[in-house]
């Protein structure tokens, strides 16, 4: 028998690359269901007082042309200078994800000819904005905002107003809060001051910090709001902008700071504050947590006026002002405070079922408490009535709805409050009307009923239960451990 050849193959063992788990991009964060309580909780609360003071919602898309940013914004400006994720797509156009919201608010203004709507045109938006900038506590790479903007109207009051909605926006949430305010006057003030104050910074250039010396080259005026050690002292000692406002410019901020005293809104007249961004005029303000001092991260929101962007960008010369609040900032600040928060989440009724028959009735009982007002939560995949009644209890419901396979049959439901643990068995009938009673509510309106009573699918179902299904057996209050609903992440 001829020897077998063999043939080494030529095929090298293929190295199987080691799978780097994908991970979180730095500066980015993943918002958990339990993080969504306090998120939720903020927007709806912003989004019902913005809609009061008739403002309305507009969402522009995420992404933009470049250049709507680095017009508005400014070239030597943080932001477009070192911060935007700027790229060009598959169309060679360059676009970037947006880093904050007035130019495309804007720009959405103008496209769609908003001018010829009733002015003042008032908008608000919410949603992710992206900056790429070092991260830490309270700055993130992709953060969110809620805006507001009146575009088309100049008076004090309007002015006055955007502080007003933003300082309500945050007492109502719990933060007391201080406006920090100044005017940077018109564009022609500001040009004069800039000069001045960069003869000025020249003179000091050796007393400043190695970031300032940079900036003095581009952006001067930024110095002012720098919070390295070594330029406070040249900071105070700097020309103030105030004594560079024309008269005009003078008045309009006294207005407008008489109306903050009128509605007893705090604030301070903080001379150096300029704001990031290039497309401001006269009144610019910021928003801190009172007894805040003004730290690098620690503004809530901020805004001012920006009369010319609307001209900049082609449209009718029309005056604007708006202000944003970081979401994620409001939310910190609430949770160091410890700030509770409506009870967004806590349901009204747990709906517990036992058997695959009571399961499919809750199915259809959930649907018709939805829609009579109460919320409603069940875990379907739960058997055991233990198991559910402590769901019931972790997620905080009010009472508990129990259905049985005799329930179904006797067209009755157990109610058990959550809080002293007693039960009773009710109509299946008169359930919601219970509900409404215990609950202290009237009922909001009549509600479409979607289902009668136990209807002949559910009897079908019953048949194919077990013979002996589940009993109802009700644990005494002391098992399941009852605590007040909290709101925590
Ligand atoms: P801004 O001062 O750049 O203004 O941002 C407003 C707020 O957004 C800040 O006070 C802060 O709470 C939050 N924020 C900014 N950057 C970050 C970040 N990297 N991480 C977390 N939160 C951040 C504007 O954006 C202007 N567009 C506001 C405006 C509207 N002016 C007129 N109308």
């Amino acid at each position: 028998m001829p020897k077998k050849k063999i043939v080494k193959s030529s095929l090298k063992p293929v190295r199987r690359k080691k799978f780097e788990p994908p991970r979180l991009l730095r500066g980015m964060k993943d918002i958990l269901p339990e993080d969504q309580q306090y998120r939720l909780a903020v927007i709806k609360k912003l989004e019902d007082i913005a809609t009061s003071y008739s403002y309305q919602r507009i969402d522009t898309p995420i992404l933009e042309q470049a250049n709507l940013f680095t017009r508005s914004l400014g070239e030597d400006t943080d932001i477009v200078d070192k911060e935007m994720y700027i790229f060009e797509d598959k169309s060679e156009d360059r676009v970037s994800l947006r880093p904050e919201f007035t130019a495309g608010l804007v720009r959405a203004y103008i496209e769609h000819g908003m001018l010829n709507r009733t002015q003042p045109v008032k908008l608000y938006t919410v949603g992710p904005l992206f900056r790429h900038d070092r991260p830490q506590a309270g700055r993130y790479r992709q953060f969110n905002q809620f805006d507001c903007e009146i575009m088309g109207g100049k008076a004090p009051i309007v002015d006055a107003e955007l502080i007003a909605v933003a300082h309500s926006l945050l007492r109502d949430l719990g933060i007391d809060t201080q406006v920090h305010i100044n005017s940077i006057g018109s564009s022609e003030d500001r040009a004069q001051y800039s000069n001045e104050l960069t003869s000025y910074l020249k003179s000091q250039k050796r007393r400043l910090s190695e970031e300032s010396k940079l900036r003095l080259l581009k952006n001067p005026l930024r110095i002012l709001d720098s919070k390295a050690e070594e330029d406070q002292a040249v900071i105070a000692e700097a020309p103030q902008i105030v004594d560079w406002l024309s008269d005009e410019s003078k008045e309009y901020f006294i207005n407008v700071l008489e109306y903050l005293d009128d509605l007893n809104i705090p604030y301070v007249l903080q001379p150096t504050l300029v704001r990031g961004l290039d497309y401001y005029n006269d009144i610019v303000f910021e928003f801190y947590e009172e007894g805040e001092t003004g730290g690098a991260q620690s503004a809530l929101g901020g805004g001012g006026r920006y009369d010319g962007l609307i001209e900049m960008f082609g449209g009718q010369p029309t005056p604007a002002a708006g202000f944003a609040i970081g979401i994620e900032r409001l939310i910190l600040t609430m949770k160091t405070k410890q700030l509770q928060l409506p009870g967004l989440y806590v349901p009204d009724v747990f709906l517990a079922q036992l058997g695959k028959s009571a399961q499919k009735y809750s199915l259809a009982l959930m649907d018709q408490l939805r829609l009579s007002g109460f919320q409603v939560r069940a875990n379907l995949v739960k058997g055991s009535l233990s198991a559910q009644l402590k769901v019931a209890n972790k997620i905080g419901a009010r009472f508990t709805l129990i259905l049985g396979k005799k329930e179904l049959l006797d067209g009755t439901i157990i109610l058990r409050d959550m809080e002293s643990g007693s039960q009773e068995i009710i109509d299946i009938q008169k359930v919601e009307k219970e509900l409404h009673k215990r609950l202290d509510r009237e009922p909001s309106k009549p509600a479409v009923r979607t289902i009668g009573p136990i209807d002949e699918v559910v009897r079908a179902e019953m048949e194919h239960d077990s013979p002996n299904p589940e009993e109802v057996i009700i644990p005494p209050a002391e098992v399941v451990e009852t605590v007040a609903p909290t709101v925590e992440e």
